[in-house]
């Protein structure tokens, strides 16, 4: 079993964010390979980044660093659920993975994005070389276009053909997430 988090990037109240990250934990939850987790970043509560050292060196200081590193340190996969935000990605998203290096270095990463027309495509594409830059590994996004259609209250209902791309993608990262857990052990242990 692979320890996926879902993380919610959207912090603001209101948001769509957190019924769409709610949806697709569920379809992680249910998917055979995963111990699904769902991380807010609106719990979470990260201070614009505030460490005096490169997080490369892994010398934190604060509290709310340390906590964040051991959360995602026990991770070995991640799904980031963005919005667009001015054909960007939000900057709740880059703050968090600015706080961290090692920590998210060779694990799988997909992209569940919503938004208008775009579904949330540029905000994506904006976050792929980021991602990269930490090493994290992209094994494939979901892009939901006008996606208040299926809003439901606090609820996210989308179409099944949502459901089969979101289960495609964790099928993927399933593959590339198994294959980068025994790297991970293998350079741990050399
Ligand atoms: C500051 C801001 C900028 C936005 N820019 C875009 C955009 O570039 N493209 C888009 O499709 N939607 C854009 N939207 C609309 C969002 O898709 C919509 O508000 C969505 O609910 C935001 O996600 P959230 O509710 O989880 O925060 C923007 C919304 C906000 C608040």
């Amino acid at each position: 079993m692979l320890k996926l988090q879902t993380i919610v990037a959207s912090t603001r109240p209101g948001r769509a964010g957190l019924s769409i990250g709610t949806w697709f934990n569920g379809v992680a939850a249910a998917h055979k390979d995963f111990q699904a987790e769902l991380v807010d970043l609106k719990a979470v509560n990260l201070p614009m980044f505030d460490e005096p050292n490169h997080p490369r060196m892994r010398q934190y200081v604060h509290q709310h660093t340390k906590d964040w590193s051991a959360t995602i340190d026990a991770a070995d996969a991640f799904v980031f659920v963005l919005p667009e935000y001015n054909h960007g990605f939000p900057a709740s998203i880059k703050n968090a993975i600015d706080y961290l290096s090692h920590e998210w270095a060779d694990k799988p990463l997909g992209f569940v994005s919503y938004g208008g027309v775009s579904g949330g495509t540029r905000a994506v594409q904006l976050l792929k070389p980021v991602a990269g830059a930490v090493g994290l590994v992209v094994a494939g996004e979901v892009n939901i276009p006008f996606f208040s259609q299926y809003r439901q209250d606090d609820l996210f209902v989308p179409p099944a053909s949502f459901v089969d791309s979101a289960n495609l993608m964790l099928n993927r990262i399933a593959k590339v997430g198994a294959t980068l857990k025994a790297g991970r052990k293998e350079l741990a242990a050399a």
